[in-house]
């Protein structure tokens, strides 16, 4: 594990990942964990600071989130909103039930000079809670209050621990940022020395020694995360990354020539391309429910993978490019299971080879900035996000070659209108889904009877979140007409404008 650790302790709250991001904007490395694996995780490694998040229980429920404060004790420490509450109940304050709810912008008052919130360029902050402190610990002095909240923020600085009411990590909170570096540096002494350059050093000696002289199956899939980690390894082991690229006839029009071509263009010569599609079908054959599609899938990757590494002569592991959004999404205990990200948690136990994941810590815009560094095209890191099992999970329903074609067609003449129109920038996906619902239309006096194609493009920062991107009326209009005119088995076109959440980026 790397040193100098900043951990995030997890009690549910909506804006702990934030926490880990703006941590690591500061240049300190950041991981959370949920609060039912905080004290394995402790007894593990010493961090060098915690930070308790949010959440949406209160502290005296009865089996609310808890913490055993012995085993950080010692580690500077900033317990936020539910944090702060919890540091009050379990260090012998006073949480009381607030009659109302305290929700939005306030102003902090009474600020407590050479406080940690002390001197700030703006006194406005986000707060979003029903319980409050009503007494501090004993030890711990109350740095600042607003209208309706005796303690908005306190501080035992003896023994370096301290706890805010409100919101430092939302953009709501103009000088959020500064009071979480003055507790990074100024309280827990931190380097602040998380720099994606270290990142690629750390991780290549990290590589060496896990692999040895042995053989990597590397993978990818033309996306920015494999493309990255593919780089990687070959940095780390040079011709021992063995870079295969499965096309399982589920890509976008023109999309395994276009991976092929960069493959090859750009760093690695010596791609392996499976050609795939027919055993891929085969296997997806009346198979229509989303996990089960998804889960098909990954077996079947693994399949091939496992096929081309006894041609191979062995090789011992398979690298690929998973993210922590994807490692918390496949199913922390305190979220929820949305979805199996294939890469994650769909690999079948029948599976030999042992997996490796360089960028399994790292968000997107971080994986293409160790992209950057290590020197991969704009156009390789700029790409869009495409999932593993490519358009199964945009086929709504069985997925069969014509309701590929369908689909390919539709998406390519939406993403070439999008990019004639300049409207690329800004979009963090944009695609088109086929559903397996089917409408009455009318085309040159005949009566059809087809399945409808959905648009989707949204604006996000890390596909945690996402807003659908707001196209001219015209522009929608336009795609439409082209696409019920050009596409055989399509006679109707939605465009979605659910956000994420409560929907999903991705349909299935
Ligand atoms: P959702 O649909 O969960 O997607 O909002 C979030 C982001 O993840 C991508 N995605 C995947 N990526 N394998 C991947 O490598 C998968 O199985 C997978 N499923 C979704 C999705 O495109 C979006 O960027």
């Amino acid at each position: 594990m790397r040193h100098q650790l900043v951990l995030v302790i997890d009690f549910g709250g909506q804006y702990t990942q934030l926490i880990v991001r703006r941590v690591r904007e500061l240049g300190c490395y950041s991981e959370m964990v949920p609060w039912t694996k905080a004290a394995e995780r402790l007894r593990e490694s010493r961090p060098s600071a915690v930070i308790l998040s949010g959440g949406p229980r209160s502290v005296l429920e009865e089996g609310a989130p808890n913490l055993d404060f012995s085993l950080i004790k010692g580690v500077p420490t900033l317990g936020i909103c539910y944090g702060l509450q919890l540091m009050a109940h379990r260090l012998g304050g006073r949480v009381v039930s607030a009659s109302e709810k305290e929700y939005g912008r306030r102003h902090l008052t009474g600020v407590r000079a050479s406080s940690l919130v002390d001197g700030l360029a703006n006194d406005q902050v986000w707060m979003s809670h029903g319980d409050q402190v009503e007494e501090s610990p004993s030890g711990f002095v109350t740095t600042a209050q607003t209208d309706t909240c005796r303690v908005a923020s306190f501080e035992n600085r003896d023994e370096r621990q301290y706890g805010v009411q409100f919101h430092p990590e939302v953009s709501h909170t103009p000088d959020g940022r500064r009071i979480l570096r003055r507790f990074l540096f100024d309280v827990a002494g931190l380097d602040g020395d998380w720099t994606s350059q270290n990142f690629i050093s750390d991780e290549i000696h990290r590589i060496r020694e896990r692999v040895g002289d042995e053989q990597v199956l590397c993978a990818v899939s033309g996306g920015v995360d494999s493309s990255v980690m593919a780089a990687l390894l070959t940095q780390a082991i040079g011709a021992r990354a063995v870079c295969v690229f499965v096309d399982h006839g589920l890509l976008r029009h023109r999309e395994a020539e276009q991976v092929i071509e960069t493959f090859s263009k750009t760093f690695h010569p010596h791609l392996v391309v499976i050609r795939a599609a027919d055993r891929f079908f085969s296997a997806l054959k009346g198979v229509t429910e989303p996990e089960t599609k998804r889960k098909t899938i990954g077996a079947e990757f693994v399949r091939c993978f496992e096929e081309h590494a006894d041609e191979l002569k062995g090789c011992r592991f398979l690298a690929q490019g998973t993210l922590y959004p994807d490692v918390i999404e496949s199913g922390s205990p305190t979220a929820a299971k949305i979805k199996t990200h294939h890469n994650v948690g769909g690999l079948p136990d029948w599976m030999r080879m042992e997996v490796i994941e360089p960028l399994k810590w790292l968000f997107k815009d971080e994986v293409r900035e160790v992209g950057r560094q290590l020197g991969l095209p704009d156009d390789v890191v700029d790409r869009e996000p495409f999932p593993g099992p490519g358009l199964a999970v945009r086929i709504l329903g069985e997925v069969t070659p014509d309701r590929v074609r369908i689909t390919q067609e539709a998406d390519w003449i939406f993403r070439t209108e999008i990019l004639k129109h300049g409207l690329q920038k800004g979009i963090w996906q944009s695609y088109a889904a086929l559903l397996d619902v089917r409408s009455v239309g009318v085309m040159g006096d005949e009566r059809t009877y087809e399945n409808p194609i959905v648009l989707r493009a949204v604006q996000s920062e890390d596909a945690m979140t996402a807003q659908a991107y707001p196209f001219p009326f015209e522009f929608l209009e336009h795609v439409c007409n082209r696409i019920v005119n050009e596409v055989q088995g399509v006679n109707r076109v939605l465009y979605d404008l659910t956000s994420k959440p409560p929907a999903t980026i991705e349909w299935e």
